[in-house]
This record gives C-alpha cells, structure tokens and sequence, in this order.
C-alpha cells in the first residue's frame, strides 16, 4: 500500500503581505496537530538555489533581461523540487513554501509582462502535473505592503520596483486565484493579523478531511 502524498500549500502575495508572518502562524498549527511538515522558500529551498535566489535579488550593474531571470526561477525550482518539496510529499510530509509558481506568473508575468504562455510551458516541462494543494493568497494595497515590508532593511531588486509594477503583480494574483477558486484563499492581509490568522485556520482545517 502506497502512503498518501503529503499536502502542499503555498503562502503568495506581494512585497510585505505577512507571508513570513503566517508562515510561522501555520507551523506552529502543523506542529500542534503532529502534522509531519516541512517549511521551505522560493525562490531557494536548496544550496544552489538559494545561490540563484541571492543572483537574482542582488543589484547589478546590467539590465537582468526577463526571460533569463524566468529561467534563474525555474532553474531554482527544478533544483528545489527534486532535493526537497518531491521527496518530502513522498515520503507522507506536508510542505509549506513561501512563494512558489504563482510568484513566478505575478511577478514575471504580471510584473514583467512575460507571456503567460511561455511560463505555463515551463511550469509543465519543470513541475509536470505537480500543482500546490492550496495557494494562500495575502492580499494587499501594493503602497501598505512596502510600507510595512520597508521596516525590514534594505530593498532588494524587485523591491526596488516601482509602484504600477507591483500593482501588476497584485492584478496578476488576484487573476490566477479568479481562474480557479477551488485552490486559491484569498485573505484580506489589511485586516488584524488576528483576523487573518483565524481565517487562515479555517483554510488548514479543511485540508485535513
Ligand atoms: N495583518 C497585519 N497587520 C499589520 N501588520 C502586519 C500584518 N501582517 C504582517 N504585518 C507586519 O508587516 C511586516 C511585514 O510582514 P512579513 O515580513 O511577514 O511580510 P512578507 O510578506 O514576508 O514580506 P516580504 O515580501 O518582504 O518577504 C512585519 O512587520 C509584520 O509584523
Ligand atoms: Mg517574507
């Protein structure tokens, strides 16, 4: 008999939603219940690609033409899944990443204006039919978000956007969670962290049944 494949749920949303906030909210619910999990990041995860992640975060002196940096995500995340999110789903463990594909369609997509196409291919040539169980989506005012995220050290290339580019990646979220209601929560992140973190459990619950 082949053990159940463990849940797979991801934490999106843009510049300082609470991401990392919830992240520990729903670790330490994981942890309350026995629940077997392992917490992982994208882009990262791994020792090469957290390389990739600090390559493509660093500031640099040349333009980083968006289809290589497209590439540099989902090189990371080629990495990340065979040493890390497959094995663990395998052996029974739920994972909860930190951004994952999504990302990839709200920020290079949206953000960057790469064809959607073109990045559902190589979401199918990368993940094959490996999707998120559930995508929890923080959602927030762009302009609230990097208020709240510039109180965490210096901004990063992508946090050094401007302002419509974030509000691209917002449209972008809000677009693949309208596409598919089933699998995406869409949380208020203005409301009291409290606010979100009960509705948040709600959501880990009905994973359970
Ligand atoms: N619902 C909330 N209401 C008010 N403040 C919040 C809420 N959620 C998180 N914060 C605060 O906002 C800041 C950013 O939160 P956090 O670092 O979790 O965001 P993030 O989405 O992980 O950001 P980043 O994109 O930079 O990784 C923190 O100071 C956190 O305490
Ligand atoms: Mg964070």
């Amino acid at each position: 008999m082949s053990m159940a494949r463990g849940r797979f749920i991801t934490l999106e949303g843009g510049e300082g939603v609470g991401k990392s906030t919830n992240l520990l909210f729903i670790t330490d619910w994981m942890r309350s219940r026995g629940i077997e999990f392992v917490q992982t990041r994208e882009p990262g995860g791994t020792p090469l690609a957290e390389q990739l992640r600090a390559l493509l975060l660093e500031h640099r002196e040349e333009t980083v033409d968006p289809t290589a940096e497209l590439l540099m995500v989902f090189a990371a995340r080629a990495q990340h899944l065979a040493e890390v999110i497959r094995p663990a789903l395998a052996r029974g463990a739920w994972v909860i990443c930190d951004r994952f594909t999504d990302a990839t369609y709200a920020y290079q997509g949206g953000g960057r204006g790469l064809d959607l196409s073109l990045i559902a291919q190589l979401e199918q040539t990368v993940q094959g039919p490996l999707r998120p169980d559930r995508v929890l989506l923080l959602d927030l005012d762009p302009a609230q978000g990097l208020a709240r995220a510039a109180t965490t050290g210096a901004a990063d290339r992508f946090e050094s956007e401007r302002l419509d580019f974030f509000q691209k990646v917002r449209e972008a979220y809000l677009a693949r969670a309208d596409a598919d209601p089933g699998r995406y929560a869409v949380l208020d992140a203005a409301r009291p962290l409290a606010e979100v973190q009960q509705r948040l459990e709600v959501e880990l619950q009905s994973l359970l049944g």
